[in-house]
């Protein structure tokens, strides 16, 4: 199998490493870097629990290869927070309204309500609410039945009720 050797930055830390051409970017990320908190469950694009950011754009991890990361700014779930513990406003919206409860979809989910929400930064609460919930259909959780979720949504757009 042949190697390659790739340079990328994850959560604003520069990596270099030799990898196998087949790696997904979501193996690498786990088994290379250490970065457990991004989840691997169905590994064909289906659960969403391996989604990080790439140059800000929300992805499967498990579908894209590592070779493909060369050159990006990879952000994962680790990275979401300040330096000094302050949770960045989705995994404080998601604790707020009770929007996990095993955990294991729980990065993914963020991660995603992380890229919707910058991308529809400026935008009125109801395109915000509504591009979310959208995004979250691409998730699956086996646990909220999404009524948490759902609220956490609802705190993030800055609806009312
Ligand atoms: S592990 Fe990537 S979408 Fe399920
Ligand atoms: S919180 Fe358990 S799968 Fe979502």
């Amino acid at each position: 199998m042949s190697e390659h050797r790739i340079e990328l930055t994850v959560n604003g830390h520069r990596h270099a490493a030799l990898v196998e051409a087949r790696t997904s970017l979501g193996e690498f990320l786990r088994e290379e870097l250490g970065y457990t908190g991004t989840h691997l469950a169905c590994e064909h694009g289906v659960c969403g629990a391996c989604t990080v950011m790439v140059d800000g754009v929300a992805m499967r991890s498990c579908l894209m290869l590592a070779v493909q990361a060369n050159g990006g700014a990879v952000t994962t779930v680790e990275g979401l927070a300040e330096p000094d513990g302050t949770l960045h406003p989705v995994q404080q919206a998601l604790k707020d309204n009770f929007g996990l409860q095993c955990g294991f979809c729980t990065p993914g989910v963020a991660i995603t309500m992380a890229a919707v929400t910058r991308e529809n930064e400026g935008a009125g609460a109801g395109q915000i609410e509504k591009a979310l919930t959208a995004a979250m259909s691409g998730h699956i959780c086996r646990c909220t039945g999404y009524q948490g979720i759902r609220r956490a949504i609802r705190q993030l757009a800055g609806a009312t009720t």
